[in-house]
């Protein structure tokens, strides 16, 4: 088995079986039920799950480059067969399962963000879940997580006592405070009153309509508009599609607009952040990004971007630019911007030689200290859903998916 990052998605074909025999193999190493039980069939039984809930798993690469399902779990939505104790808007996690060859590899950690984010995707207003008290290890990634006991809703058989918890996802900023984070060079105010953003192509975020209502005259003219826009500056059409701009996406389906990317914001509030844990680590902090920052942040791969046009979009919003000096070269970057009561986390990149040094770790969490001490009371974030690395080392830190949104291109 490879140690690369497992990817979590929905079953698909094989998929399917493959996840239902790894969740009975797995409750039965933990004794949690016996071979001839009918629940250890119901466990099996990942077909109908698949249908009538929503079956994620966990792969990895196996050894001859075929994917390998090493984790599963079920998201039943609140009135279907799998939901236990949800109530109307509750989605319910059941059935979390690691193959015990892959554990102790963060795989049901992964899983459970995977849910999380799912609920927020989907619109429940909470995950909930039921527990056993011998089941310890996903009691702890549960807490971890950020999951809340809930004793009042805890409920058994004659000898069995299930202890629920949920979790509730924090406020999103909305899409205004995310603009007003990372401001376009131009913003055109459509007729329906969509923000277009026009910065000559730097950065998808500040090259992007926002669709806000539909004015008189419908999505359809508001997207005329945009495409005019766009088509003007010499710049590819793209939306951001929020959770609930589903008129907007059929429209932009119809048009035969592609989705490039999908994107989690995550929150976390910071009365109670963690402090940083490397003193010794050199971090300088600047009230505007100078050329080491800006190249570091821009890498090899953008290293051809319009660096005078990338300022400017930086400095559109107050913020504090940090760098982590080691043998007094900058090996890793991040800024912090801010509008209201939020700080928004960009631009995290650690030099490719100097990763997996605890760098980005310690840059996050000397930007959540810096957020602090300007009064800023939440963060927030916007990582690519299949940035698992950075979603990993997110999650460790607090941060909780609030919102999300992909952004669909001609
Ligand atoms: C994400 C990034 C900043 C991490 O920097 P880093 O200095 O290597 O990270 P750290 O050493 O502090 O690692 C912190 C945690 O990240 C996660 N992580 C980092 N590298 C990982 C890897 N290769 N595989 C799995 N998890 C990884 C782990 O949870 C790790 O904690 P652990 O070491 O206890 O397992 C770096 O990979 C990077 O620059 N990536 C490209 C830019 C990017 O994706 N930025 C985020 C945009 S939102």
């Amino acid at each position: 088995m490879s140690a690369a990052a497992p990817v979590v998605s929905v079953a698909t074909g094989s998929q399917v079986a493959d996840a239902g025999a790894l969740t009975a193999e797995a409750y039965l190493a933990d004794r949690l039920v016996a071979p001839d039980e009918d629940y250890a069939l119901e466990l099996r039984d990942a077909q109908r799950r698949a249908v009538e809930a929503t079956l994620l798993v966990a792969t990895v690469e196996g050894t001859d480059g075929a994917s390998v399902v090493v984790g599963t779990v079920t998201l039943a939505p609140y009135g279907t067969s799998y939901a236990e104790v949800a109530e109307p808007g509750e989605l319910e996690l059941r059935m979390l399962a690691v193959a015990p060859e892959a554990r102790r590899r963060g795989i049901a950690e992964d899983l459970v963000r995977a849910a999380m984010r799912h609920c927020v995707v989907v619109g429940a207003r909470r995950l909930v879940l039921s527990t056993l008290d011998a089941m310890q290890t996903a009691q702890r990634v549960y807490a971890r997580l950020g999951f809340v006991a809930q004793p009042h809703r805890d409920w058994g058989h004659v000898e069995i006592h299930l202890r629920v918890h949920t979790w509730t996802p924090p406020e999103p900023p909305g899409v205004l405070v995310e603009q007003a984070t990372w401001p376009p060079a131009r913003v055109h105010v459509t007729e329906a009153g969509w923000r277009v953003g026009v910065s000559a192509g730097v950065t998808r975020r500040a090259n992007s309509a926002i669709p806000l209502g539909s004015g008189s005259r419908g999505v359809g003219a508001a997207l005329d508009e945009v495409e005019a826009v766009y088509a003007a500056a010499g710049l590819p059409s793209i939306v951001r599609v929020g959770r609930a701009d589903r008129d907007v996406e059929a429209e932009l389906e119809a048009r035969g607009y592609e989705v490039a990317s999908e994107t989690d914001v995550l929150v976390r509030d910071l009365a109670q952040a963690p402090a940083a844990e490397r003193p010794h680590l050199h971090v300088v902090s600047a009230a505007a990004p100078d050329d080491a920052w800006l190249s570091t942040w821009l890498g090899a791969k953008k290293a051809d971007a319009d660096r005078a046009l990338a300022r400017q979009v930086l400095l559109g919003a107050p913020a504090d630019y940090l760098a982590a000096a080691v043998d007094g070269h900058a090996a890793g970057v991040i800024r912090v911007a801010y509008s209201e009561d939020w700080a928004a986390l960009s631009c995290l990149v650690v030099r490719p030689d100097a990763r997996r040094h605890g760098l980005g770790r310690e840059l996050t969490l000397r930007a959540l200290e810096v957020a602090r001490s300007r009064g800023a009371r939440r963060a927030f974030l916007q990582v690519e859903s299949h940035n698992v690395i950075a979603a990993r080392l997110y999650a460790a830190l607090g941060f909780q998916p609030a919102d999300a949104y992909r952004y669909r291109q001609r």
